[in-house]
């Protein structure tokens, strides 16, 4: 079996000699491999599996690790620990003819095994340097546990909440999108590809998976090339520009063609237009999925259009190993291609260090010293904290003071809610290794965060989406002994993520019936949200004093949420996504144009509904703190420009009151006459700010022409003279205006 093994290891010795740099060291060793492979072998290259550790697909491969014995599988995905990919390198590198190691690749989408805030919970933080520091944090505990590659970030923009999967990516903007994207990337990536606390990232799903059609998951998405290069597009491209080392297809039809299939997708635009050099791997099963998409009648034409497509590595499906070593002989696919894609995946095994030692990052010693470490869960809490995103605060009839933050010293206090101490449901959806048993549940952080003196009482009061009524008593019970309530509701972790799209918006189950009769126990209540996506709460924005929006906080959730419930922390998260008053609303998002008939009340003839408010409950951007701030007017430093000048715009922001917080200033452009017509708003820039109480900073933005540019007409990209308004404000919605020309 390893009769070669001496050859290689001199073609590969001789191709290292001289002075050549790296790179060009790295290509002639790969030429030297790819010399002395069987066609069989570099097809092997071309295929990931999945182990049998975790199920985030329809297919489960038997016998994968005969696969790695043979050589037909170059990348595993669903294993990891440092035992057991070492115990999977070994049969790779050991009993394969070339020795090739393997790629481990996982879900590494919010957390590894210290799990963060859901993405779109983190997107909610509008910290960028926090979602930066959880995926290095990710990439530290992924590589120590033998992974190279985590299936991140996802950056597909979502305007419609039905999806489940709007809360693995980054909400419904394109430009939040985009620099979340790049933090990402850089935090999976640290220092580069080769550090051995570093993963590679895979930007996905590329493309525009994100508008599946009704919000129903693997729906088709139809749309404008100029739609998809201005709202979709950018996040992919942020990414890549940020160096994301491979790139995952989507599942959806692109202008009639399945991503996988996608010529225009994976060559024209990715390699040709972005300039992409890495791998691109298919999603699940999506080349196999081809055939009922109805683009190719059978398992060889599915491969086909996949590979000259340019998609070097398939998913799971197995088209590639069955068919590519056919198609080349038949003369339908080039073996030149095929050379071209394991050239791609070897360079990053080379890149990886993997060719020097297989094993170097399966180090169960690292493993211990890493995984979970305190300052990993001290971030989680953090930046937990930080995704929370306060919707209400009102103070109660005949007082002058909001109700929260609560008092530690509160005597009594109820904690009721399917999901107040709900561990498994803390972690979210795509939690990776999180282990669930871990987590901090809302109940278990306030009973660390009261005093001595306060008693907590809970109940379950009905489950998360069913009918029974059975426990609703009791939590009337202890509502009526206590002087506060904090209700958790919302959804299951499970209600969200993939395949998991919902019809309605609502509470799921009899969650609504507990509010109602906890309502009429007279008592305050605090009603505390887990969810994935955007719900239909009016009936709680209208009848409950506070509010807060926590989505799915990981492992420390419960303390993160109790930091703010007793004012530890000052929220200051902003929504990334619009918050609908029904479904009928969506598509809703604050980015839309204006339309020839604007809504008037008033005038029948205009764009509006008969039973529904043009309006969302909460707009995107929106987000309260324990303080107040107020903005000036917005001041331009010059009233006119060239495309190619600059100008400030400058708002003065207050803190009014007497605490101290953060706040996110947020800048919104409209472009008022285009060759193609512009959106109402579109966000350009923000800045994080913390603010002591009383103090007055003023906030200045620069916009230069790249900021107004757009694909005009004919579709270049770029400014047009005219009328702008600029917009500052804490919200989509709430803002202060000026004007200024281009001239
Ligand atoms: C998902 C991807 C994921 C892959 C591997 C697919 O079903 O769409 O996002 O990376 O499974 O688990």
């Amino acid at each position: 079996m390893q009769k070669y093994f001496p050859l290689i290891c001199l073609l590969v010795l001789l191709a290292a000699c001289g002075k050549e740099k790296p790179t060009n060291r790295i290509d002639s060793k790969i030429d030297s491999l790819i010399s002395v492979m069987t066609l069989a072998e570099k097809v092997g290259q071309l295929s990931l599996y999945t182990s049998d550790w975790d199920v985030t697909g329809p297919t489960i491969r038997e016998g994968y690790k005969d696969d790695i014995k043979k050589g037909r599988v170059g990348a595993i995905f669903n294993a990891f620990t440092a035992k057991y990919t070492r115990e999977l390198q070994e049969m790779a590198v050991k009993e394969t003819r070339l020795h090739i190691p393997l790629i481990f690749g996982y879900d590494v989408i919010h957390g590894h095994r210290t799990i963060f805030p859901i993405p779109l919970g983190a997107a909610a933080s509008w910290d960028l340097e926090a979602i930066e520091k959880s995926d290095r944090i990710a990439a530290e505990e992924a590589s120590a546990e033998g992974l190279h590659w985590a299936f991140s970030p996802m950056v597909d923009i979502a305007r419609d909440p039905r999806w489940g999967r709007i809360m693995e990516g980054a909400g419904e903007d394109t430009y939040l999108g985009s620099r979340i994207a790049e933090a990402r990337v850089r935090g999976l990536q640290g220092k580069g590809i080769g550090e051995v606390n570093s993963v590679m990232a895979s930007v996905k799903h590329f493309a525009a998976y994100g508008a599946a059609q009704a919000g129903r998951d693997y729906h088709m998405v139809d749309m404008s090339d100029r739609v998809f290069r201005e709202v979709y597009l950018p996040p992919y491209t942020a990414a890549i520009k940020a160096g994301s080392a491979t790139v995952m297809t989507s599942f959806n039809e692109y202008d009639g063609i399945p991503a996988s299939g996608s010529k225009f997708l994976m060559t024209d635009l990715l390699r040709g237009e972005l300039k992409f050099d890495g791998f691109v791997v298919s999603d699940y099963t999506s080349i196999m999925e081809m055939v009922p998409h109805g683009i190719a009648a059978d398992t060889a034409s599915a491969a086909a259009l996949a590979i000259n497509a340019g998609v070097d590595m398939d998913m799971q499906a197995g088209f590639y190993e069955a068919s590519l070593a056919n198609l080349v002989k038949n003369g339908e696919v080039k073996e030149e291609l095929i050379n071209t894609s394991v050239r791609r995946i070897l360079k990053k095994k080379f890149e990886l260090g993997l060719f020097d030692d297989p094993y170097r990052y399966s180090n169960e010693e690292r493993e211990k010293n890493t995984v979970m470490k305190a300052e990993f869960i001290k971030a989680a809490r953090e930046i937990g904290s930080k995704s929370i995103v306060l919707l209400k605060n009102a103070s109660l009839p005949g007082q002058d003071k909001q109700l929260l933050p609560l008092s530690k010293d509160v005597k009594q206090i109820a904690v009721i809610g399917p999901l107040a101490d709900a561990k498994r449901e803390m972690i979210g959806a795509w939690s990776a290794a999180g282990d669930w048993k871990k987590s901090v549940t809302l109940l278990e952080g306030i009973k660390s965060a009261v005093s001595t003196k306060t008693n907590v009482l809970y109940a379950k009061g009905c489950n998360i989406n069913d009918d029974s009524t059975k426990y609703i008593a009791e939590a009337v019970r202890i509502a009526k002994q206590s002087e506060v309530v904090v209700l958790a509701v919302g959804e299951g972790a499970w209600m969200t993520g993939e395949a998991a799209s919902r019809a309605a918006l609502n509470l799921p189950g009899i969650q609504q019936r507990l509010l109602e009769e906890i309502l009429k126990t007279g008592k305050p209540i605090v009603v505390v949200l887990m969810n994935g996506r955007p719900l239909t709460i009016n009936w709680i924005q209208d009848n409950i004093p506070s509010i807060l929006e926590t989505w799915f906080l990981g492992t420390q959730a419960g303390n993160s949420i109790a930091d703010v419930l007793f004012g530890d922390f000052n929220p200051s998260g902003k929504l990334p996504v619009t918050f609908p008053r029904s479904v009928g609303q969506i598509p809703i998002f604050y980015n839309m144009k204006n339309t020839g008939r604007p809504m008037d009340r008033n005038n029948k003839y205009t764009s509006k509904y008969l039973d529904e408010e043009n309006d969302p409950l909460y707009p995107f951007g929106f987000g309260l703190s324990y303080t107040t701030f107020n903005y000036g007017d917005v001041k331009v430093s010059k009233e006119s420009m060239t495309g190619n000048e600059e100008i400030s715009v400058t708002c003065s922001v207050t803190n009014a009151g007497k605490r101290a917080g953060e706040e996110v200033v947020q800048l919104y452009i409209r472009d008022l006459v285009g060759s193609v017509t512009r959106p109402v708003k579109e966000l350009k820039k923000f800045q994080k700010i913390l603010f002591q109480p009383g103090e007055t900073k003023e906030v200045s933005f620069k916009i230069n022409g790249n900021d107004l540019s757009f694909y005009r007409k004919d579709m270049t990209f770029g400014f047009e003279a005219g009328k702008f308004e600029v917009f500052v404000g804490g919200n989509s919605r709430d803002v202060k205006m000026a004007k200024f020309e281009v001239k």
